[in-house]
């Protein structure tokens, strides 16, 4: 295979080198953003008079058709080639002849390969800004439907206060809301064109970089060629963003598969989003769940891959940093599949509310609003911990909640106790007690969703933001 740099060589590069070196296998999902950013390239040189216009009309007449016919799959990605950039080349050249050896003027394939991967990321960026905008929604429908929907809130895995269906997912919505915050960030920070930084110290030719930019919907060019070949912070950023999304999906999904486990019986997943058991008839196994938990390991993965694979490298490119690009699709793909199935399974869940009601009685939940009770009638705060505690202990030896004792027997522990401490301790009470904003009080809950329908009625307007 003659490859673009063989002028300067006398021999062959060995098969097995060849392949090692070779990037074809992966980076052939950069063909599209490669064809992108070389009408880009192309226009320019034309318009700054580099190539004549002729030159710059057959290029990109040729590399659109390059494009068309790979996507129709009359033409497919020679993969014996070193990388798509070489392939792209050497089909233009095979096309439209002379001109198309004039394409990478003013060009070095370390500029071309980080714009590549850049456009990949920003596209990227914001397929997962949509899919996460599905998921708020879905999100946001649930707790509308649940804000009366009792279940025990937990510390330690242990019955804590009483919390609605709401307030819980409502702080997955929290989550998910700072990441999609976080995507934004970095699209607004990585928007910046690498192209014409050259090999690493620009050019000689009169490129236009702004016009290149503008031309690919940048923000502007960056600002130091050798920083513009060889920075993967955009990405290590996204990996970053993407291994916190996967951290918040796998403790969702824990939680699922909790309440779906026969003890719990919280939810019941649909069975689309279920499998069985080869040999035990009975089951139905929330592998959805389990999956998307075991994934995030993946996505950590390729972020400590790349931080690891930066962290030693001189300036400015090495090709270690082909190793950006393997790692970096795959956990772009799985997170993004993992956010789809994720918010499918959320759809079809069902809730068993009674189920979640009940438990959420048990196990002590109003003993906070039995003290606060007592503070109200003019008990130091830490005297009614004391109280409630001994009655607490005496529920337990009984087998009973509080609300199952007689007024004498409370009595007996302390005389503040009067018949209103049932209607005080009771779940909807506990519950539509807390008003605080953030807290899972119904109203309280009611100001937080009409805020999040404001925000997900606004429109991220990409581009519109300058990051400075
Ligand atoms: N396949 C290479 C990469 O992904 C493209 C850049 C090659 N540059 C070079 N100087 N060999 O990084």
């Amino acid at each position: 295979m003659a490859q673009l740099w063989g002028g300067r060589f006398t021999k062959e590069t060995d098969n097995k080198v060849f392949d090692f070196n070779a990037s074809i296998r992966f980076d052939k999902n950069l063909f599209v953003q490669d064809i992108e950013g070389s009408i880009a390239h192309a226009v320019m040189l034309g318009k700054q008079g580099i190539l004549t216009l002729e030159e710059k009309d057959a290029i990109v007449k040729g590399l659109a058709g390059i494009r068309e016919d790979v996507e129709s799959g009359r033409l497919t990605i020679d993969e014996t080639q070193e990388d798509i950039h070489s392939f792209v080349e050497a089909v233009l050249t095979e096309r439209i002849g002379e001109a198309g050896k004039k394409l990478h003027t003013g060009r070095s394939r370390n500029d071309q390969v980080a714009l590549d991967m850049r456009l990949y990321t920003r596209t990227h960026v914001l397929v997962m800004d949509g899919l996460l905008r599905e998921l708020l929604t879905e999100l946001l429908s649930i707790m509308e439907e649940n804000t009366e929907t009792y279940m025990p809130g937990f510390t330690h895995l242990q019955k804590a206060q009483p919390v609605t269906l709401a307030h819980h997912l409502g702080a997955y919505f929290e989550m998910f809301k700072r990441d999609r915050q976080r995507l934004k960030d970095i699209y607004f920070r990585m928007n910046y064109c690498p192209l014409g930084a050259g090999a690493l110290a620009g050019t000689t030719y009169p490129l236009d970089r702004s016009y290149t930019a503008s031309l690919l919907g940048f923000e502007g060019p960056t600002l130091n060629s050798m920083d513009s070949v060889s920075d993967r912070d955009y990405l290590i950023e996204y990996l970053a963003a993407l291994s916190i999304l996967m951290m918040h999906f796998s403790r969702l999904c824990e939680e699922i598969i909790i309440w779906n486990s026969n003890e719990y019986r919280f939810v019941e997943l649909d069975d689309a989003y279920s499998t069985g058991s080869s040999i035990m008839p009975q089951k139905k196994n929330p592998d959805i769940a389990e999956l998307v938990r075991g994934k995030t390991g993946r996505v950590y993965g390729a972020l400590m891959s790349l931080l690891t694979t930066m962290k030693g490298l001189p300036l400015a490119y090495n090709k270690d940093m082909q190793e950006d690009k393997e790692l970096s699709f795959d956990a772009m793909h799985t997170a993004e599949t993992c956010t789809e199935l994720f918010t499918g399974m959320l759809r079809t869940v069902k809730f068993n509310r009674d189920v979640m009601a009940k438990s959420a009685v048990n196990g002590f939940t109003n003993a906070t609003d039995a003290a606060d009770y007592l503070v109200n009638k003019g008990v130091p705060f830490r005297d009614a911990h004391g109280i409630i505690g001994r009655l607490v202990l005496y529920c337990i030896d009984k087998g009973v909640g509080i609300e199952d004792l007689s007024l004498e027997e409370m009595k007996e522990i302390s005389d503040k106790f009067e018949p209103d401490i049932y209607e005080a301790v009771s779940l909807k009470t506990c519950v539509e007690k807390r008003l605080t904003l953030g807290a899972p009080g119904p109203e309280a809950m009611q100001e937080v969703i009409r805020l999040h329908k404001i925000y997900l009625g606004e429109e991220w307007q990409k581009g519109t933001e300058k990051n400075e």
